[in-house]
């Protein structure tokens, strides 16, 4: 046995394939949730009731109105729970709730025939209501105190003693947006009994154990008798890890009581307006410098605006507190995290999961104190990188720290950053109404679960008597290429091309117990898990092999014998150690092996090992290793209107060995235009005045709600992948790689800080907010302009 990272010297590993399911995808074969209900009788389909207003007691439900429509079948009210009436796993989400805590709440849900008899039963539900006042912007709930859940602190050293040796001293105040996930598939669900009462939910989740266990808990039947699948998610980006449960529990509890199977999915205003999006948040801070421009102090608040309900703010949270340090070293830190409970959709995971959020409130910080100290924005973020032996403030080492000043270096060369720095500063010297920024910022993002016990995975995997291997594993499919890489480490195990290998959907009743495929570490537990069974497997097949390549006709290879243990497996061809050209074809070893009554399949199981973490102290090692990055964007802003272009974009990101580089370099890219989404483009304007819309969503659909599209893409856009990487103790030394691109937009901002800047005299903090629109950047160039520089350096 090799140990996790080590690769054979050939394998499917490593290479340059595409999506395994990228033709259906472009074709249109390939099938979603909502796709598979056509193909059941008697489908139901689902429609809610959406309450008018933010916050409301609902005094009266009368649904005798909607059964007199044409088509009407049922309307699942309070009542219909045989269960228990919560959709979430805090006891703080009522599936059908009597008082209303967000504009478009679902009070109750009409089960009809057609999609549009049950939308005109739904209309004709009768709802009384009677408004409560509500709390609709982060302001007033930090006003009024409304938070909810734990608070935490994460504490290092003594920020008083920082501040008293501080050669200067600076304190502020930010807050960044939200954003909507905008997958392309919207929240979906399929529902049906078979004969044995046995619940079958398809369900757009990324946790489909999760699922499972809320849909059993609402119906009031152990969690045997509920089988959750996930055939494959348009995008889930975080939206799908909590919000799916109550939509599944409602078509589970109407198929239940209807018979039928039942089909639930939201439309795109559905979606956007009932479902949790990025939490945003708020940041007051105070930081020191020493006389070199070196962090010796952080304290803040940050506080979040979590919506109506818990759901995973607290973890959101713990990650913001994880990741404000992002790549730099702070000796003193006390940073109080707190979540606001608002009238407003229930804020839930989204791609870096409070992560960007922590590393934003720094990167602006430094962006802001750069110029008040005397220093290049690149400068300053440089000297306060990590140096081997440092620890965060949470008390983790960060091991390879190096690589931060490594991907730096390289990167400033790759991007020919300081001859560009010239350009840059020429054209804006040469052009009044026009001017350029260039900017490069890092990334350093901890990978595992922050809860320990979900760094876990399973696998099933069957080598059937043709020699053909089907691998099942706890992890879904939304996009990011997990199902392509656990194909090609099956495969790398097992030493067969990749064709052989087929994979089966993700299902409750193959691998219990799952985590979400969240947090980035997919690939790297399922990896693990389908590593373990595929090598349980191979080592049984290898004592076959072993006693048939010793036997009959072999020759020299027969007059030595075969141990066991120098059996090669590798491209469908098993042989002697040394000897590939004695070998025999995989389908005859399994042959073999099954009439020699071998087991052909295995579960595997893979646990993170080395993992501590102490909610309440925030202290401990809660990450298996860092994943490290840095990018370089170019902007060019017009002075008239704020309006921008994202000319260039150079990233090196580390990966460690890719297993799958062309999936690896779709998930940089992506990750970087859906951040640079986030800090740019995506606003969610919500009714904050006293009107009768208060608390509604105002940006409904992508005509409101600006997107990234191929528009907003940087003209140059260049990504490369860290080389000689490896990461041990990771399944063939590779790293996780679906969030931390996210945060590499941060360059994107900072570009527009600096052009910002070029329409002053400079030597001033530039402010700007986020998201960075055009509109932001306009009155944030404006203010250069009527502004009058600051002494620099001076003390504070
Ligand atoms: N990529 C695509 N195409 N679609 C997605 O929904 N989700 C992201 C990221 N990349 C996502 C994606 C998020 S939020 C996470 S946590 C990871 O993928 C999850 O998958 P992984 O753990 O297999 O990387
Ligand atoms: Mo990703 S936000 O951890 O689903």
């Amino acid at each position: 046995m090799t140990s996790l990272h080590e690769r054979p010297p050939v394998g499917a590993v490593g290479e340059a394939v595409a999506h395994e399911s990228a033709p259906q995808h472009v074709t249109g074969y390939a099938l979603y949730t909502d796709d598979l209900g056509v193909r059941l009788q008697n489908l139901l389909h689902a429609w809610p009731v959406n309450a008018p207003h933010a916050h409301a007691r609902v005094t009266r439900l009368d649904t005798a109105p909607a059964l007199k429509v044409p088509g009407v079948v049922r309307v699942l009210t309070a009542a219909d729970v045989p269960g228990v009436n919560d959709a979430g796993v805090k006891g703080d989400e009522p599936l059908f709730p009597t008082e209303v805590m967000y504009h478009g709440h679902a009070v109750c849900w009409v089960l009809a025939e057609s999609l549009e008899a049950a939308r005109l039963g739904a209309n004709a539900v009768q709802v009384a209501y009677e408004p409560l006042p509500s709390i609709v912007t982060v302001h007033e709930a930090i006003a009024a105190e409304a938070f909810q859940g734990a608070q935490s602190t994460l504490r290092r050293g003594d920020v008083a003693l920082g501040f008293s040796q501080a050669r200067h001293v600076f304190e502020g105040e930010f807050e960044m947006g939200g954003q909507e996930h905008f997958y392309l598939e919207t929240n979906a669900a399929l529902a049906y009994v078979d004969e044995s009462g046995q619940v079958f939910i398809q369900s757009s989740t990324q946790h489909p154990s999760e699922t499972q266990e809320i849909a059993a808990h609402v119906l009031g039947l152990p969690s045997s008798e509920v089988t959750v699948q996930c055939l494959r998610m348009g995008g889930g980006f975080g939206g799908k890890e909590m919000q799916p449960h109550g939509y599944a529990a409602i078509a589970a509890l109407g198929a239940t009581l209807t018979g039928r199977p039942v089909r639930l999915r939201l439309n795109r205003t559905q979606d956007i307006t009932m479902t949790g999006k990025r939490h945003p948040f708020h940041a007051k801070w105070k930081v020191a410098f020493d006389s070199d421009g070196k962090l010796l102090a952080l304290q803040a608040t940050l506080t979040s605006d979590g919506g109506w309900s818990l759901d995973l703010s607290e973890p959101v949270m713990a990650r913001a507190l994880c990741h404000i340090d992002n790549a730099y070293f702070i000796p003193h830190v006390e940073v109080h995290g707190r979540i606001a409970r608002t009238n407003k959709t229930s804020q839930t995971a989204f791609r870096g999961f409070g992560g960007p959020q922590g590393m934003l409130v720094m990167e602006d910080i430094l962006g802001r104190c750069a110029p008040r100290l005397g220093l290049d924005a690149h400068e300053l973020r440089r000297r306060n990188f990590y140096q081997p032996g440092e620890a965060t403030p949470y008390g983790q080492p960060v091991r390879h720290a190096e690589r931060l000043e490594d991907l730096w270096a390289q990167l400033l060369q790759r991007s020919d950053f300081e001859a560009r720095r010239q350009e840059v500063r020429a054209f804006n010297a040469a052009h009044e109404h026009m001017k350029r920024g260039l900017a490069i910022t890092p990334v350093k993002f901890g990978i595992s679960f922050n809860f320990t016990a979900y760094n876990q995975a399973g696998a099933l995997v069957h080598v059937y008597k043709d020699g053909s291997v089907l691998i099942n594993h706890g992890g879904t499919e939304m996009g990011q290429g997990l199902h392509t890489k656990m194909i090609q480490v099956a495969a790398t195990t097992l030493g067969v091309p990749p064709e052989r290998v087929r994979l089966a959907p993700t299902r409750t009743d193959k691998v219990p117990n799952t985590s979400a495929t969240a947090a980035s570490s997919g690939a790297d537990l399922n990896g693990g898990a389908v590593k373990d069974a595929c090598e349980q497997i191979k080592a049984r097949l290898a004592a076959v092999a072993a006693g048939s390549l010793s036997s009959a006709g072999r020759a020299h290879v027969a007059s030595l014998g075969v141990h066991p243990q120098d059996v090669r497996f590798e491209n469908g061809k098993v042989y002697p150690l040394g000897h590939p050209d004695h070998s025999l074809s995989f389908e005859h070893v399994v042959h073999d092996a099954y009439y020699l009554r071998t087991q052909l399949w295995a579960a595997g199981f893979y646990r993170t090992p080395g993992l501590h973490w102490d909610r309440e102290r925030m202290q401990g090692e809660p990450f298996k290793y860092f994943s490290f990055g840095a990018s370089v964007s170019e902007v060019e802003v017009d002075g008239f209107t704020g309006a921008y272009r994202l000319k260039r974009v150079d990233i090196l990101h580390d990966v460690g060995d890719s297993l799958s580089p062309l999936i690896d370099l779709g998930q940089v890219e992506g990750g970087f235009v859906q951040g640079a989404g986030w800090l740019t483009l995506e606003e969610l304007r919500w009714d904050e005045s006293a009107g009768p819309g208060r608390g509604r969503l105002l940006t409904q659909a992508a005509s409101t709600y600006k997107l990234p599209s191929f528009s907003e893409m940087p003209g140059v856009f260049n990504v490369a992948l860290l080389e000689r990487a490896t990461e041990t103790g990771v399944v063939y030394g590779s790293k996780a790689v679906g969030e931390p691109p996210l945060m590499l937009a941060m360059s994107v901002r900072e570009a527009l800080r600096e052009a910002c800047t070029a329409f002053g005299t400079g030597g001033r903090e530039q402010p700007l907010r986020s998201p960075a629109t055009p509109e932001a950047v306009f009155w944030a160039l404006q203010e250069a302009r009527e502004s009058v520089p600051e002494e620099v350096p001076g003390d504070d």
